[in-house]
C-alpha cells in the first residue's frame, strides 16, 4: 500500500538490536559447518520451526545456544556484514548495536576477536556506503556483577584503538530476578569513563525496574519498558523528561509480552508524548526488520503518517550522536 511505501521510504535509526539476534538460520548453519559446531537441527526449516516461544527465557536459550557458531573476527564481521545490508534495504541510516561480549568469551572466544570482527563492518559500511554505526557492549544480567565487571575490565585496553565505534554499555538478558541495582557498581564505573549507559528494563520485569535503571543505573535510554504504563507517575515523568524508549514490537509479540499486535500500548505511549521508538530487537528470531516492526505495528495500531515521521525522528533524537548528524538526516 501507500503508507508501506511511506514507510520504507522514511530515514531511520535502529537503537535496539542485539547483533547476536540478526543471525540467520543460513548463516548458522554454514558456520556451524566451516567450525565444526554441532547444532540440534538437521536442516534450515527445523532451525525456524524451533523459533515458537512463550516467554524470554524460552527465547534465550536457543539465542545463547546458536550463538555458539560465531568463533572467528570473519564470521564476526560477516554477522555485521548481513545485517547492514538488511539496514541498508529498509533505509536504516544509523545503528547502534548491542553485543554480548560474555556470551562469546564464555567459549573461549577473545573480547578482542568480537570487538574486531564487528568494528571493521561498521567501518567499511560507513566508507563504502556512508552508515553510520556504533557498538554498546551488554552485560548479561543473569551473571554475576563480578562477571560484568571482568568484563569491562578486559574491555578498556580496547577503547582507544575503538573509540570511534565503542560508545557505551547497556544490560540485557533474563530481567526477572535480576533488578538493575545488580549492576549498580560497574555502571558508575561505565559511565565515569565516558561511556553511554542503557538498560533492558520493563520488558517482562516490573515499572520498578525502569524506575531504579533511571534512579539507580541513570541510563539514558530504556530499552523496551512498555511496562512503564502500570505506573502513571513513571509515564509523566517519561515524557516530561522526553527519555527514549527503545520498543520491538514484533519482540513484544513473539516472547508473548503481548497477545496481540492490536494490543500493543506503543500507540498509546506516544499520544501521551513520550519519545518511542521502534526497532527489531532480535529480526532473524522474532520474524522481521526494520521495516516489518514498522509496518506490522502501522497496521495493528492505525499510526498516521504523522505518528510514523514522529517514530522515525524519535531514533535520530534518541541516538548517541551531534546535534550536527541529527540535522543531516532530518
Ligand atoms: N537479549 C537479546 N534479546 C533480548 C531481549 N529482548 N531481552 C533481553 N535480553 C535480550
Ligand atoms: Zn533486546
Amino acid at each position: 500500500t501507500e503508507l508501506h511505501q511511506f514507510i520504507r521510504g522514511l530515514p531511520k535509526a535502529e537503537l535496539h538490536l542485539h547483533i547476536e539476534g540478526s543471525l540467520e538460520p543460513e548463516m548458522m548453519f554454514a558456520l556451524a559447518q566451516k567450525n565444526g559446531v554441532k547444532l540440534p537441527y538437521a536442516s534450515v526449516a527445523e532451525v525456524r520451526a524451533a523459533y515458537q516461544f512463550s516467554d524470554l527465557q524460552s527465547f534465550l536459550d536457543l539465542y545463547y545456544a546458536g550463538a555458539a557458531v560465531l568463533q572467528t573476527e570473519q564470521d564476526f564481521y560477516d554477522l555485521t556484514a548481513a545485517y547492514i545490508q538488511r539496514a541498508l534495504a529498509d533505509n536504516v541510516r544509523h545503528v547502534e548495536l548491542f553485543f554480548d561480549p560474555q556470551t562469546h568469551t564464555a567459549r573461549g572466544i577473545a573480547i578482542e576477536t568480537v570487538f574486531a570482527g564487528i568494528a571493521s563492518a561498521l567501518r567499511d559500511a560507513k566508507t563504502q556506503h556512508g552508515f553510520s554505526g556504533s557498538m554498546i557492549l551488554c552485560f548479561l544480567r543473569h551473571l554475576s556483577e563480578e562477571d560484568a565487571m571482568s568484563t569491562l575490565e578486559s574491555a578498556l585496553p580496547l577503547r582507544d584503538a575503538y573509540a570511534d565505534v565503542w560508545i557505551g554499555v547497556g544490560l540485557d538478558s533474563s530481567e526477572v530476578g535480576n533488578p538493575p541495582e545488580k549492576f549498580a557498581h560497574v555502571f558508575t564505573i561505565a559511565q565515569a569513563m565516558g561511556l553511554h549507559v542503557v538498560a533492558h528494563a520493563g520488558e517482562e520485569g516490573p515499572p520498578a525496574y525502569i524506575h531504579d535503571a533511571l534512579d539507580v543505573l541513570q541510563v539514558e535510554r530504556i530499552d523496551h519498558g512498555v511496562r512503564a504504563e502500570e505506573d502513571p507517575a513513571l509515564m509523566q515523568q517519561l515524557a516530561a523528561s522526553r527519555m527514549p524508549l527503545t520498543v520491538c514490537p514484533l519482540s513484544n509479540l513473539k516472547l508473548c509480552v503481548v497477545k496481540d499486535l492490536r494490543d500493543h500500548n506503543l500507540a498509546r505511549m506516544l499520544r501521551a508524548g513520550l519519545c518511542v521508538t521502534i526497532n527489531s530487537d532480535d529480526p532473524s528470531y522474532f520474524g522481521g526488520y526494520m521495516n516489518d516492526n514498522f509496518i506490522a505495528t502501522a497496521d495493528a495500531l492505525d499510526l498516521s503518517r504523522a505518528e510514523l515521521l514522529q517514530i522515525a525522528r524519535n531514533g535520530f533524537e534518541a541516538a548517541f550522536v551531534s546535534e550536527q548528524q541529527k540535522q543531516s538526516w532530518y
